[in-house]
């Protein structure tokens, strides 16, 4: 899915500019074994070949009350209420395995997930690293 994910979509993805995975994305990313690794993958069939289309996903804190949350949609699929889908069940999971906190991290510029996360009660919150100000981060208690 990353290989055919446009500039912008990549950009706000992952808060920098990048056509490919670098190998520590890469890494990241298939860090699923990981037991504080949610991720949840969409998957679309075209032509019998099934493909990801999109994924969501936390990172839970040690203390496993806490977590960081990120999601991506292919491009074609944006906008079609696949997000929303994703980040429902992804909500649903967190508090299922009882987090207390679900934080994001987004471009400023980001109206989608902007959107998306005052749909789903997130809260501007303050920043806790740098003074990068074209990075927002918004959080939800569960
Ligand atoms: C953010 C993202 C995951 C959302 O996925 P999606 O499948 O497009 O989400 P949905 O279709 O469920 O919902 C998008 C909502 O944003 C709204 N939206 C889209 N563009 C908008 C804009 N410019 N201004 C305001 N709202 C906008 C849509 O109307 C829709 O709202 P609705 O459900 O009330 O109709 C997807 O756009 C994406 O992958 N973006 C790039 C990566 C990214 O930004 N990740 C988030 C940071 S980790």
């Amino acid at each position: 899915m990353f290989s055919v994910l446009s500039d912008d979509t990549m950009f706000r993805r992952f808060l920098r500019s990048q056509k490919n995975l670098t190998r520590d994305d890469a890494e990241e990313m298939l860090r699923l074994d990981d037991a504080d690794v949610t991720s949840l993958i969409a998957i679309a069939a075209k032509d019998d070949v099934e493909q990801a289309v999109g994924e969501a996903r936390y990172v839970a804190d040690p203390t496993g009350k806490m977590a960081e949350a990120a999601a991506v949609v292919s491009d074609e699929w944006q906008n079609r209420g696949l997000g929303s889908a994703l980040f429902t069940d992804l909500v649903a999971e967190a508090k299922r395995k009882g987090l207390a906190r679900m934080f994001a991290y987004f471009d400023v510029e980001n109206k989608s997930i902007i959107h998306l996360g005052q749909k789903f009660g997130f809260r501007l919150a303050s920043k806790d690293r740098g003074t990068d100000y074209s990075v927002m981060k918004a959080e939800i208690t569960l």
